[in-house]
């Protein structure tokens, strides 16, 4: 028997042991695995009552919410969102947890069960590497099966337009061919293990300053090219089941309930076969939402101003407003998706999970996405330095995690409790995994002592006795906040300049949201950017430290100068004083298209670390590019030596400039590992959406043709010589 019939007979006698028996089986068609994921639906849609069909387009908030008096409904397990089952027909209930960096365990929940946490999804985007972002959702994604959840809130993927942007670490950088390719490996992970997964924030929800209300401006072209690209690309490499639809609006309109986003784009140009779920609370409307194409909407009994998609939805239907087909379309995207996941032939239930398995994951991303961007004299890798002073951020307790939705609380609980805010956004989590114990186990007979930094000149004495100084510097971010600027808070510059100046080998470790100030950065010899770790964070910053594993990861976002150099400089509502009048409105077409990097070329600006930048600890050699055609579009193949003395790992970047445009696009990488003196050749196949344009007449993508300037390097400004290739036209 091949391989694929043994697992659906498998699939059909677990179906039918499920329910009961084979007549049960008989009696559900649905339940036959070998049907595809639409033949099923549709089989059990005709059994479904209406009362079914209501009951499974809206969610139920899945925790207490003691302001609307609700207690956890029946049957949750507690956390964001459920969808009550129809035990009658076998259909499980949808038990929703956030989300993208490990399984959410809401604090006042479930104290004391924790999960393992990723690093950021910066992290993990900065490895360049699709196979640790679907090793990381494949990991979570289990863990949410052992613990009963079938739906991860995952796949963020919202473009960094802005640093200061208070979620920016749930989210995958600035490029939508990176972002794109990282959020669908880890979407693909985490539905590996029959755990239905989001991408969200669906569109443009770029910002927190103001997100329930914000209207985002941008063109159709320029949106389709960034943010919408990140999607499609996401949604085809991934098939998430399901699209979250954000708070703002776009273009005048709420998201949840944009045709142009939801019907015309997602579901009509991207045949999108999913459902779209709204974010918590960003619903509007009933008839004008489900016209637009909103499928469910989430928890609406504790954060919208009503349950739309309840008595309102019932009533556009009786009135004729909405069809019972839009109804039924809405139960029939749902319920595919739950089949093609496997949330019918794989149940979630609780069941052990390898916690050292999983940690090693964690692990494993932090190591390949933490970025060294600073190494002056080879301070780093250490070599066995006599002593070391580690100051600052916690780092004898733990590393710092982000706040809001997506945080997870960590087995053995918060490394330092009681930090503020102690309540929404907050907690302030950081993760048990202690950078100073770990720098500790691998230093030998170094002497290690460790200061809070809290007085900065002890802080500095203990530093001036050291040989080498580690300074951790820490900046909290959370959902629902953005920062006003890209200074470090609480006079940390204050703290590293007095340790630079005590002690000349000093190493400073960012754990931070995103890019920041670095005013200091002359008077430091090494920078490692580590984003926040995640629960193996500590050990996978000493292993960078000491060269147990070489620095491979590439920057994700272009890491300006100042603010000054952004598309807008003040980010207006951004630590506004409460009370004051949110924007509006926000201005995405100041940039449009050309986010991060494509601005800076734009505006001839020089970053003080460019997209795509990260030092490693040996040296590689690219070769001159070859460029060769298959069908008309270009693959690039390009030597890699290293010919340093460490193993280590060199990502080709590939980047295009179309005919009559001035900026480059990312338009292929690839990651490669190479032990000392190896060499490789490496193949990028190009995306052909980067080398055309959309047009927005003939509502598609079209490569117009002509002579393509194509650059190889290491980062976005980092580039040998371009290859030039004519490309015929297509559309
Ligand atoms: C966030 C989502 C999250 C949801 C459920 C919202 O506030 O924006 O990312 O999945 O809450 O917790």
């Amino acid at each position: 028997m091949k391989g694929k019939s043994r697992h659906l007979l498998r699939a059909t006698v677990l179906a039918a042991a499920l329910l009961g028996g084979t007549a049960a089986a008989a009696t559900h068609p649905w339940m036959n695995p070998a049907q595809s994921p639409d033949a099923r639906a549709a089989a059990l849609e005709s059994q479904l009552t209406q009362g079914e069909k209501l009951q499974l387009v809206h969610s139920l908030f899945g925790e207490p919410s003691p302001d609307k008096g609700l207690p956890k409904p029946a049957g949750a397990l507690g956390s964001a969102g459920y969808v009550p089952g129809i035990p009658r027909l076998g259909v499980p209930a949808l038990q929703e947890s956030d989300a993208g960096l490990g399984v959410a365990n809401p604090l006042e929940v479930r104290p004391g069960d924790g999960a393992t946490s990723l690093p950021a999804g910066l992290a993990v985007a900065a490895s360049w590497d699709p196979a640790i972002a679907y090793a990381g959702g494949a990991m979570i994604g289990g863990e949410a099966h052992a613990k009963g959840f079938n739906v991860l809130l995952a796949g963020g993927i919202d473009l960094e337009r802005e640093p200061r942007n208070g979620r920016n670490f749930e989210y995958a950088g600035e490029d939508p061919l990176l972002a794109g390719t990282m959020v669908g490996a880890a979407i693909r992970g985490i539905q590996s293990r029959h755990v239905l997964s989001t991408i969200k924030h669906y569109a443009l929800n770029d910002q927190e300053t103001a997100r329930t209300t914000v209207d985002v401006r941008i063109g159709e072209q320029a949106a389709r090219e960034s943010d919408l690209l990140a999607f499609e690309l996401a949604i085809e490499h991934g098939h998430p089941g399901a699209v979250m639809c954000s708070y703002n609006k776009v273009n005048g309109d709420w998201a949840c309930e944009n045709d142009v986003l939801l019907n015309r784009v997602l579901k009509g140009d991207w045949k999108y076969p999913g459902f779209v779920m709204s974010d918590w609370g960003a619903v509007h409307s009933a008839a004008k939402a489900a016209n637009a194409g909103l499928d469910q909407e989430s928890a609406g009994d504790a954060f919208d101003a009503q349950v739309y998609f309840d008595a309102p939805l019932k009533a556009a239907l009786a009135s004729g407003e909405v069809k019972q087909a839009r109804l039924d379309d809405m139960v029939h995207r749902i319920l595919r998706s739950m089949f093609a996941a496997g949330l019918f032939d794989h149940p979630a239930a609780k069941a052990p999970i390898d916690v050292a398995a999983s940690m090693a994951v964690a692990r494993r991303a932090e190591e390949a996405g933490a970025v060294l961007l600073r190494n002056q004299h080879d301070l780093l890798p250490l070599a066995r330095p006599a002593s070391i002073a580690v100051i600052g951020a916690h780092a004898d307790k733990g590393v710092l995690a982000g706040g809001g939705s997506s945080l997870v609380l960590p087995r053995g609980g918060n490394a330092v409790p009681g930090l503020k805010p102690t309540s929404w956004p907050g907690p302030v989590v950081y993760d048990p995994s202690a950078p100073l114990a770990a720098i500790r186990a691998l230093a030998g007979k170094a002497r290690v002592d460790f200061a809070s930094g809290d007085d900065v000149a002890a802080a500095a004495a203990l530093a001036a006795k050291a040989q080498v100084a580690v300074v951790f510097a820490r900046q909290w971010a959370a959902e629902s906040v953005d920062a006003a600027d890209l200074a470090l808070p609480d006079r940390q510059d204050a703290l590293v300049e007095a340790v630079a100046k005590a002690n000349p080998h000093t190493v400073v470790v960012l754990e931070t949201n995103s890019p920041v100030a670095m005013p200091w950065l002359d008077r430091v010899d090494a920078v490692l950017a580590a984003w926040y770790p995640g629960s193996a964070g500590g050990e996978a910053i000493a292993d960078l430290l000491f060269g147990k594993v070489d620095p491979s990861g590439r920057l994700p976002i272009t890491w300006p100068r100042d603010r000054a150099q952004l598309p807008r400089p003040v980010l207006e509502g951004a630590g506004a004083p409460a009370g004051a009048p949110p924007p509006a409105s926000v201005d995405y077409g100041i940039e449009g298209a050309d986010v991060g990097y494509r601005w800076f070329q734009r505006q001839g600006l020089q970053p003080l670390f460019p997209f795509g930048y990260g030092l490693s600890y040996t040296r590689f050699e690219q070769g001159a590019a070859k460029v060769a055609l298959h069908d008309g579009l270009p693959q690039v193949s390009v030597a890699v030596r290293n010919v340093g003395k460490r193993a280590g790992a060199d990502v080709v970047q590939v980047y295009a400039q179309v005919p009559g445009s001035t900026v480059r696009r990312l338009a292929g990488f690839a990651k490669v590992a190479l032990e000392p003196g190896e060499s490789r050749t490496v193949q990028v196949a190009l995306e052909p959406r980067l080398l055309s344009d959309f047009d927005v007449a003939k509502q598609r993508w079209v490569l117009h043709g002509g002579d393509y300037a194509l650059y190889v390097g290491r980062s976005a400004t980092d580039l040998a010589a371009p290859v030039h290739v004519r490309l015929p036209a297509r559309d």
